[in-house]
């Protein structure tokens, strides 16, 4: 694997080797510290960022490697309007490997397709964001131990929110994994995913609009941010904005064992009162996507 644009180009096996990688960073990241020394990893982040941007950097300087780039686009050339094309030809000339975030989908797919150095898509519009998808899955390995046998809930806004579809493409690929894809009608999962991932592999799914009628089944609840960003219109993303709002009086027929996912930032979707229940491992996942960032580095620059 040369690039990361979809998490379906990562078989099973590499991201079960890349998990083994991130927990082994995890117990013994003296041994990784020097890794990446001399390599230079480049952010080009064309829109808002905090934890892909720095857990991005930090994996780096973990591994002894250094860290170029800009954090908006109005900082780049593309201010300038330079071709997102020439920019990867141009950065890829002073980095080793590339992290790239881009309102348009399919940007970060062009790029690769010009510059042989590794192009990592961090986010594009409201398509994929496999990296973070990596950080849902080492979360989800630690807490739960296994992929298969579990009922999954995504909540919120599953029609714009990219951590969502690249989410659902990885799990569906583990035995008796079923989803319950709780949102608004305006905001329900593309058509694409649900014809191409869902019915073509007979995944066992139900869309609902009731989060706390499917609680008690649910091993994973995802939350998600309704993407404001994404909306043709203000009116919309006001009606839809507080569809769903965790608060604690919701868990009651929550599993004991639940884990509560949510890729942040959080708007109103869960309450503050939230954040000390046990089931709640949002920031033990900002933590996992430093580690797996790390393992996936080192798999792109071919690092032993
Ligand atoms: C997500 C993103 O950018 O898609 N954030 C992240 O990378 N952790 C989710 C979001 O912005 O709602």
């Amino acid at each position: 694997m040369k690039h990361l644009i979809d998490i379906m180009e990562l078989t099973v096996e590499e991201i079960d080797e890349m998990i083994a990688v991130a927990k082994d960073i995890i117990e013994n990241p003296d041994d990784y510290a020097e890794k990446c020394k001399r390599k230079k990893l480049a952010t080009l982040f064309f829109e808002p960022s905090t934890r892909t941007r720095l857990s991005f950097e930090a994996a780096m300087y973990e591994l002894g490697g250094n860290v170029i780039g800009f954090s908006e686009a109005q900082s780049s050339s593309a201010a300038k309007g330079e071709s997102v094309a020439d920019t990867i030809r141009t950065v890829g000339a002073y980095a080793d490997i590339i992290a790239m975030r881009h309102p348009k989908e399919g940007a970060p797919l062009v790029a690769s397709r010009k510059t042989i150095v590794p192009i990592i898509n961090a986010g594009d519009g409201g398509h994929n964001h496999p990296t973070q998808t990596l950080t849902d899955l080492l979360t989800i390995s630690r807490e739960k131990g296994r992929f298969d046998n579990l009922t999954i809930g995504l909540c919120g806004d599953l029609k714009f929110g990219r951590t969502v579809h690249s989410l659902i493409s990885a799990m569906s690929r583990y035995e008796n994994v079923k989803f319950v894809l709780i949102s608004p009608d305006e905001l329900k999962i593309p058509e694409y995913l649900k014809e191409e991932v869902l019915i073509r592999n007979n995944i066992e799914f139900i869309e609902t609009a009731d989060l706390e009628e499917a609680m008690p089944q649910l091993d994973v609840l995802y939350m998600t941010r309704v993407q404001r960003e994404r909306f043709f219109n203000e009116q919309d993303y006001l009606r839809l904005k507080d569809s769903y709002i965790l608060t604690p009086d919701k868990l009651e027929n929550a599993k004991e064992d639940l884990s509560i996912l949510h890729p942040l930032p959080r708007v109103n979707e869960i309450s503050t009162a939230i954040d000390d229940d046990p089931r709640a491992v949002y920031f033990e996942q900002v933590l996992n996507g430093k580690y797996i960032r790390m393992a996936l580095i080192l798999k792109l620059l071919e690092v032993k």
